[in-house]
């Protein structure tokens, strides 16, 4: 039986805020993966665990984690609420996520609910 690529597995990760989505690889980090593409959905900082700006919230889907997640910026609690570090989790499934750093605000301004980023208005 071969082996399965971890890297040629991509899945579909879907920002709730705006509504982008991108794939990313099993193997791989969110981050990375949204970085890869181009788009700037979720703060990018430290790429290391260590800065907390994407900080995100699973609302649909499973994820592996890839290193150390920071408690200064995911206690424990947060973590079984969802909450985890984009740079840290590859997905296990299709996700959809809500950015949740301290840097969100500016990034989504004028993506209120009911707003429809696709439309350009
Ligand atoms: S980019 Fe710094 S913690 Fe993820």
């Amino acid at each position: 039986m071969p082996a399965l690529d971890a890297s040629a597995t991509r899945l579909q990760v879907t920002i709730r805020q705006t509504g982008e989505s991108f794939g990313c690889g099993t193997a791989q980090s969110v981050l990375a993966a949204m970085a890869a593409t181009g788009r700037r959905g979720i703060p990018v900082g430290c790429l290391g665990g260590g800065c907390g700006v994407c900080k995100i919230r699973l609302v649909q889907g499973r994820v592996l984690r890839l290193g150390p997640v920071s408690r200064a910026h995911v206690s424990t609690q947060e973590e079984s609420e969802g909450y985890t570090l984009a740079c840290r989790v590859a997905p296990c499934s299709e996700l959809e996520i809500e950015v949740a750093g301290r840097f969100c605000k500016p990034f989504f301004k004028g993506f209120g609910a009911g707003a429809n980023p696709q439309s350009g208005k």
